[in-house]
């Protein structure tokens, strides 16, 4: 496991997804980061469904209420929290979810 520097959190503001490209080992680790009050979550960028991305858009990943996570393929819901599908064609799955830490004003992923 390492640590990877993502952005600082000033760049994240409240109800604000970003979306990453971390090369590990000459792969690249395709992410999103959520930020909810002082909540970070972070998830592969990768839909359990088709196994593609969820965003069309660039940073782009709520719905249009703001309540979840939403596939732009096909719709599919996830919570915020767990990353888990709750509507669509992949309810009942999950993102994979990533680990997070806060260095004062720094966000790094553990991988
Ligand atoms: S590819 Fe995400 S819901 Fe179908």
């Amino acid at each position: 496991m390492s640590w990877y520097f993502l952005c600082k959190k000033h760049e994240l503001p409240t109800n604000t997804t970003k979306s990453f490209s971390i090369n590990i080992d000459e792969k690249d680790l395709e992410l999103l980061v959520l930020s909810q009050e002082e909540k970070l979550y972070a998830y592969q960028n990768h839909c359990p469904h088709l196994g593609i991305p969820l965003n069309w858009q660039p940073d782009q990943f709520l719905s249009l209420e703001e309540t979840h996570i939403q596939c732009s393929t096909h719709g599919a819901l996830f919570t915020f929290e767990e990353g888990y599908c709750v509507a669509g064609p992949c309810s009942g799955q999950s993102l994979s979810s990533l680990t997070l830490e806060q260095r004062n004003d720094e966000i790094w992923l553990q991988y």
